[in-house]
């Protein structure tokens, strides 16, 4: 299974998914990583192991069309059989998704469909829920609501803060993102 990985940010999932591959409990092979930002420490990350990256930042572009176009041009040319959005904090266009329909993951820290969008620990915080967790799933043209892959939950402490939260929840995600793509490889071959 060829996986290209899209990142945005400090890059912990993806991290644990080199780390899956690596040790051999995900029989699959990160082709490339890409970002929307130069220099993240994901893509650090990525070149640390040795896996070839990419840069599609919106700047470079004159609008948001022709970025996608880019991007999406960019991740085709890895012939992947998964694109796995691990922190991956840009909405992609219809046309981006349906060039990957059904073979787009992502994993996202809330269970799903409560708090979608781009603050969802900070959301479930603020509407007091005893459990939340993270949510791995397949992109649709929506935000956040594609057939659901698989949950973990995560109970909300009262002293929690956002970042403590998020934290505790990633731990479960990261290894729930493993599980999942496994569980992919396996179907898929
Ligand atoms: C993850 O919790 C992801 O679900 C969310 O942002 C976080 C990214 O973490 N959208 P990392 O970059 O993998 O460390």
């Amino acid at each position: 299974m060829r996986i290209v990985v899209l990142v945005s940010g400090s890059g912990t999932n993806l991290q644990a998914v080199i780390e899956a591959v690596k040790t051999g409990e995900l029989d699959a092979d990160i082709v490339a990583v890409g970002s929307d930002i130069p220099g993240c420490l994901g893509l650090e990350r990525a070149e640390g192991a040795g896996i070839e990256t990419f840069v599609v930042a919106p700047a470079d572009f004159g609008s948001r069309p022709e970025w996608n176009r880019a991007l999406q041009a960019a991740v085709a040319s890895y012939v992947p059989d998964v694109v796995l959005l691990a922190g991956f904090m840009r909405i992609l266009d219809a046309e981006f998704v349906e060039a990957f329909d059904g073979r787009m993951v992502n994993t996202h820290p809330a269970l799903l469909p409560s708090f979608p969008g781009a603050h969802g620990v900070r959301d479930a915080l603020a509407h007091g829920v005893k459990i939340t967790g993270v949510t791995v799933h397949i992109v649709d043209s929506g935000v956040d609501t594609g057939p659901i892959l698989a949950q973990a939950a995560v109970p909300v402490r009262e002293e929690d803060t956002e970042e403590v939260l998020h934290e505790r929840i990633k731990v479960e995600e990261r290894k729930l993102l493993v599980q999942t793509l496994a569980d992919l490889s396996t179907r898929t071959g």
